[in-house]
């Protein structure tokens, strides 16, 4: 596919050298069309040498091969990553100062904007009717990202991830109008990991989630478009990219980082292991074992249920009423009852909306790549099946969370 990519000039134009990457690992032939503006932040002979294209943004180089008219008629697709507030107003008033103007009023294919700008720019009234004039001409404009921008400010306005501006490209391409991804435009606060519990300066009590699991659902909602703040306990893997990362220790820590990014998120994922108790005092000094006096014992005291005081946060107005939580229930049958039931019991209680429940043992789930899990619903609706990878499995979660917010009416 011949794809032409304009670049806007903004801050956000170095992450559009991972975009071009995807486009041409995709086997795809792109030309790079960068504003004037946009070579202060990245220049010409990185797209050159990146796309392996001649790259020119004057209407007056190469004039014999017309190239103001010719990249927009045989592009396949053309997609602009920064747009800032300034292209889509030269779009949205059919400006052609430039080669990336000229192309887009030459454009025969789909063409993408990929918004990035200070959240102030992107909430005026001028740039609200840009976009709303773009997508009445069936212009794809996507929704920026939300989070850490340039300066001190936050909000919407980030560039969405180079893996998201490719699905939504290539979504288009299909043919699909619906070209925004599922989570565009969502908060999803996502626990991930096994809290530890210290005892003294050196030892703790922990437990042997890996953070897997908690990491493939970042992956997955970032992927869907969804901002995504993940609270990490202790995990054995990294972080990926493109999510804030929180870093906790203790139960006691991951409830007020959960209730806190939780108040302003659409969604909350508790797929952390949190321990349900903590010892009741924590020595300044390393326990030492000692002939003359008994060996010690450790009381332990129980640690809130994160879960349950989300929803009751939610319950209490503190965060959106369309807030969808989600919690994790690791369940071993027993001779008093199977899985599954003491799952439904633990979804009541919990009062959480969708409960994903992992049947464990100690070879099972835990730091294991595959698993299998059954979705249960507050709403009573048949148990979801998903098995497979770690990855497989959570696409399922997020493709499941997307449909109850995005179809499903609130639960009160
Ligand atoms: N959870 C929580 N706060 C806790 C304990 C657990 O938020 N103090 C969350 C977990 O992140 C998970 C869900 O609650 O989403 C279920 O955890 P699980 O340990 O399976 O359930 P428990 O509440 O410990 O119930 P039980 O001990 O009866 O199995």
């Amino acid at each position: 596919m011949r794809i032409v990519l304009g670049v806007g000039g903004g801050i956000a134009a170095y992450k559009v050298a991972s975009l071009l990457r995807l486009f041409t690992e995709a086997g795809h032939d792109v030309t790079v069309i960068p504003t004037e503006a946009s070579t202060r932040f990245i220049g010409t002979a990185t797209w050159e040498a990146l796309s392996g294209n001649p790259v020119s943004n004057s209407v007056f180089d190469d004039v014999h091969l017309v190239n103001h008219v010719r990249l927009g008629h045989e592009a396949d697709l053309v997609v602009v990553a920064p747009a800032t507030a300034d292209l889509l107003a030269k779009a949205a008033s059919g400006q052609a100062g430039d080669l990336l103007t000229n192309t887009l009023l030459m454009a025969h294919g789909p063409v993408l904007f990929a918004p990035a700008m200070h959240t102030e720019m992107w909430q005026h009234a001028a740039t609200r009717a840009n976009v709303e004039t773009l997508r009445g001409r069936g212009v794809a404009v996507l929704e920026p990202a939300s989070g850490r921008l340039t300066g001190a400010d936050s909000g919407p306005g980030r560039l969405p991830e180079p893996q998201v501006i490719f699905d939504a490209a290539m979504a288009l391409v299909q043919g699909q109008t619906d070209y925004q991804l599922p989570l565009a435009g969502r908060t999803v606060t996502i626990s991930a990991g096994g809290t530890r519990e210290p005892l003294d300066p050196v030892r703790f009590l922990g437990n042997r989630s890996s953070g897997k699991q908690g990491v493939a659902l970042a992956v997955a909602a970032r992927n869907a478009g969804a901002t995504v703040r993940l609270l990490a306990a202790h995990m054995d893997v990294p972080p990926p990219a493109g999510v804030e990362v929180v870093r906790v220790e203790t139960a006691l820590q991951l409830r007020e980082a959960a209730l806190d990014a939780g108040a302003g998120s659409d969604v909350v994922i508790m797929s952390a292991a949190v321990a349900d108790f903590r010892p009741a005092e924590v020595s300044d000094t390393k326990i030492k074992k000692r002939d003359d006096t008994a060996d010690p014992v450790i009381t332990l005291v129980r640690n809130p249920d994160i879960l349950q005081e989300l929803v009751q946060q939610r319950n209490a107005g503190a965060a959106g009423a369309g807030q969808l939580i989600v919690g994790f229930a690791a369940e071993t049958g027993d001779s008093q009852g199977n899985v599954l039931a003491y799952a439904e019991a633990k979804l009541r209680r919990k009062g959480c909306d969708l409960l994903v429940v992992n049947h464990v043992g100690t070879d099972k789930v835990f730091g294991q790549d595959s698993n299998s899990v059954v979705i249960l619903s507050r709403s009573g609706s048949e148990p979801q099946e998903a098995s497979g990878t770690k990855t497989e499995v959570s696409e399922a979660i997020i493709t499941r969370i997307s449909f109850e917010l995005n179809h499903v009416s609130p639960m009160a």
